[in-house]
């Protein structure tokens, strides 16, 4: 039987198919999941919607799920982050439909979304929570057939936690993002390695002895300023949460809010998973040739509309890097058009880190199919045995060993009276 897909060109597949297994050399905890899968095929029958950045780390994701037993269909969570031919291979050498197309405009990525929708799946996998939002308002007639959902990112937890508190969640939904396993790893070392990748890849920067400003300072933020640190840089950090503030601090950053740091940096890199943290106010303080860069999950950080309007002339520099002169002669740089500079203009994070990410994906699905009848219509963590399950198996896959607490070491944990 064909494979239903919408991709750029299936000509592009051997490019992509060596793209895919050389990152599954990265992934062991996603190689020992599909093993398992491939003999008890826990999914077997089940129809999973994918909306996921459709990189080559995605792309063994979805192997491991078809080889569980389920019928798969992906869709892309941002239309600059698609790799086109692994797009390709994930069609045509492994049979799973695609509808996704780098740089497609935004009618064609909801034309997308309803496409991996039309399956009428029973369970939907989320990196932002579009498709969540979608069957909530005009794919309501999908809920009956559903019995819950994950979700991958921060950004899209908090979507879902908004849908909950509102009465309004119409199915579980189990927030991938939350799990120990994913963003104490994923957030911090792969937005940190990936974003400095990005930065670097569109604009051959030297990192070393510059300015870079930090916005935010959450696991992602984390990450950045500590990766741009270790590349040299001079960090400055924007907070509004005095807790995170003081850690900043405390890290060894300069904290400030952007009204001052505008003038300073010389790269701004926004992590928050807010709106508006740079806008015109800001760009007209910056240095000339200050170059602006979004690394949180949604396009709405950088006032990039704004930044259009105050600009005389624009000009595309090289690729991901437009130039925008403003009234006052300086020029400002933005990068990959203020879009997740880590998956536009650099291939996202790496495998080693996406493997415990994604086996936290395939477990969730499992979970939802063993345990659907039990849950509510509600946000839930992964369960911590499947967490603690990961940690274990990328321990091994790194042959790396544990001590073991000895039976005097258990009695005094677990005793209250031992004391001076
Ligand atoms: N999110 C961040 N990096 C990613 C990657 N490489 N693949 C899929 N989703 C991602």
């Amino acid at each position: 039987m064909a494979i239903k897909h919408d991709i750029k060109s299936l000509t592009l597949a051997s490019k992509g198919k060596g793209r895919i297994e050389w990152t599954a050399r990265q992934m062991p905890v996603i190689d020992q999941i599909t093993k398992r899968f491939i003999s008890q095929k826990p999914l077997k029958n089940l129809k999973v919607a994918a909306c996921l950045h459709v990189t080559a780390e995605t792309a063994n994701l979805m192997i491991a799920l078809k080889a569980g037993g389920a019928q798969v269909s992906l869709c892309a969570s941002n239309p600059l982050s698609t790799q086109d031919d692994v797009a390709a291979s994930l069609v045509k050498d492994h049979g799973i439909s695609v509808y996704a197309i780098h740089g497609e405009n935004r009618a064609t990525y909801y034309k997308h979304l309803n496409a991996v929708l039309d399956t009428k799946p029973h369970v939907t996998m989320d990196d932002g929570a579009d498709l969540v939002a979608l069957i909530h308002t005009t794919r309501k007639e999908l809920v009956a057939g559903l019995i819950g959902s994950t979700e991958e990112t921060t950004t899209g937890v908090i979507r879902l936690k908004a849908l909950e508190g509102d009465g309004k969640l119409l199915f579980p939904v189990i927030a991938v993002n939350d799990a120990k396993t994913k963003h104490f790893f994923d957030n911090r070392y792969g937005t940190g390695q990936s974003t400095m990748d990005g930065v670097i890849r569109a604009t051959n920067f030297l990192i070393s002895g510059s300015r870079v400003v930090v916005a935010g300072y959450g696991w992602c933020g984390r990450g950045v300023a500590s990766r741009a640190h270790g590349l040299g840089a001079r960090v400055i950090v924007t907070e509004v949460d005095p807790l995170k503030a003081i850690e900043a601090v405390m890290d060894g950053y300069d904290v400030m809010p952007m009204s001052e740091a505008a003038s300073k940096g010389d790269v701004f890199i926004t992590v928050t998973g807010d709106c508006g943290v740079l806008r015109p106010e800001h760009f007209l303080k910056m240095k000339d040739g200050a170059m602006v860069a979004n690394s949180g999950h949604f396009d709405v950080e950088i006032d990039v509309a704004g930044l259009k309007k105050m600009a005389k002339s624009t000009r595309e520099m090289r690729s991901s890097l437009v130039e925008y002169k403003l009234a006052n002669g300086r020029r400002i740089y933005l990068l990959a058009d203020g879009r997740l500079v880590n998956l536009g203009a650099a291939e996202g994070h790496p495998g080693m880190v996406m493997d415990m990410s994604f086996a936290n994906q395939a477990l969730s699905t499992e979970f939802l199919v063993k345990n659907h009848k039990t849950l509510s219509k509600k946000v839930y963590s992964v369960p911590q045995i499947i967490d603690e399950k990961i940690a274990s198996l990328k321990l091994d896959s790194m042959g790396i060993k544990l001590d073991k607490l000895t039976a005097e070491q258990e009695r005094y944990l677990s005793s209250w009276s031992a004391g001076t």
